[in-house]
């Protein structure tokens, strides 16, 4: 069974089965060249199962690039701009990301700068990206440790998501991927909360194909409704940033320490910490379900108060902020509806007390 969506009427989101969709629309689309992006994980345990389903050739071209958001930088992009030469690749070609949101963001990137842009579209392989990073059309590489600080606004061709790929798919990353659900059940789907609010770590692991299809249908849902009404992040977009104010600088900062975190793992202490400021500053309860699914499925972590001034600095970089304040987006309800709060520094080191406080 294969769920169509369509954010903006511009291109589908295919969830199911790919042998049931991909090789009809590439016989549709016939592009003059095709080239297939992956990472050393994605070519390994991804690719042999994506070539039988897709019906492409066993010698299409295939691009490996080291996993991990370490090497989501411009050097990474060189490396496959090259192989984009090598391969010839003209203006009516495409460019297959079979990856997480590292390849999805990075491949589809390279591809709308090559000679312009060339079409491409996203196989997601993580939950992550199958829930988030591959819907929306933004791309971009980090820079200087900051972030998707270089990037565009570019449609893919079309979206294939298709569960399969989660039965290889680390602990912690299915983990993380399931941070980016929490939010869209948070901010845009009772359903979807009803769904998942008793989960633990045993029940990710347990969930089949049809489970996963059934959460995806109704995360993906969230995901298209906004982008479909704010493509270009001027308004509602920017609630999809709940808990990565925080979580972001937090990421970053963790990133060049030996014991990184997942996006997920640091946009979970961002969204209870974000909860936290508003809270104090608007006297929003946080209901304490929220919490206890987060801190279920996230281990507590240690966050040294000595590092606030390091991720302040971080913050005040985020796009969404005006004239040197750091703005937050939060949810009011669960439909969709959002609230901004501006906090300074003394009550982001609040927060984080906070959270050193839930630990049990
Ligand atoms: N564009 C957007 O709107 C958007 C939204 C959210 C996140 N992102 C970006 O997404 C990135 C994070 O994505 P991610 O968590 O997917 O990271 P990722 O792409 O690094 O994948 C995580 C790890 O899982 C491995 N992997 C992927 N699929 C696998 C599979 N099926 N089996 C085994 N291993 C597999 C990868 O090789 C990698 O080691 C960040 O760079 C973030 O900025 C972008
Ligand atoms: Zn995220």
């Amino acid at each position: 069974m294969t769920t169509v969506f369509q954010p903006g009427n511009q291109y589908p989101v295919l969830l199911g089965p790919l042998a049931d969709t991909f090789p009809q629309w590439m016989a549709q689309r016939n592009p003059s060249g095709v080239l297939l992006l992956t990472d050393s994980n994605t070519r390994k345990h991804c690719l042999p199962a994506f070539l039988q389903a897709s019906g492409l050739p066993s010698d299409t071209p295939v691009v490996e690039i080291p996993a991990g958001e370490t090497h989501k930088h411009l050097a990474t992009c060189t490396a496959i701009w090259e192989q984009m030469l090598t391969a010839r690749l003209d203006r009516h070609a495409l460019v297959i990301n079979l990856g997480g949101g590292v390849i999805g963001d990075m491949g589809g990137f390279c591809a709308a700068t090559w000679k312009r842009g060339v079409d491409f579209v996203q196989v997601p392989t993580t939950l992550l990206s199958m829930t988030d990073a591959a819907i929306g059309g933004k791309l971009g590489i980090d820079f200087q440790q900051v972030k998707n600080t270089i990037g565009v606004f570019r449609n893919p061709g079309a979206v294939f998501v298709d569960p399969v790929f989660l039965q290889t798919l680390p602990e912690r990353e299915l983990r993380s991927g399931f941070a980016e659900v929490i939010k869209h059940a948070l901010i845009g789907s009772v359903e979807l909360w009803e769904t998942i609010c008793h989960f633990s770590p045993t029940h990710l692991q347990a969930c089949s194909y049809e489970d996963w299809h059934h959460i995806l249908r109704l995360s993906i849902d969230v995901k298209v409704q906004v982008v479909t009404e704010d493509p270009h992040e001027k308004g509602i977009r920017m609630l999809l940033n709940y808990g990565h104010t925080i979580g972001h600088a937090l990421e970053s900062y963790f990133l060049e320490t030996e014991h990184p975190l997942t996006h997920g793992e640091a946009i979970a202490i961002g969204m209870l910490t974000e909860s936290w400021i508003q809270q104090q500053q608007l006297g929003k309860i946080v209901p304490e379900e929220w919490k206890a699914l987060l801190l279920r499925i996230f281990p507590h972590q240690k966050i040294p108060a000595g590092i606030v001034p390091e991720i302040w600095q971080t913050m005040l970089q985020d796009k969404k902020n005006k004239a040197g304040s750091v703005r937050m987006s939060l949810p009011k309800s669960m439909q969709l509806d959002m609230e901004l709060v501006e906090p300074c520094e003394a009550e982001i080191l609040s927060a984080l007390e906070a959270y050193s406080l839930l630990q049990v």
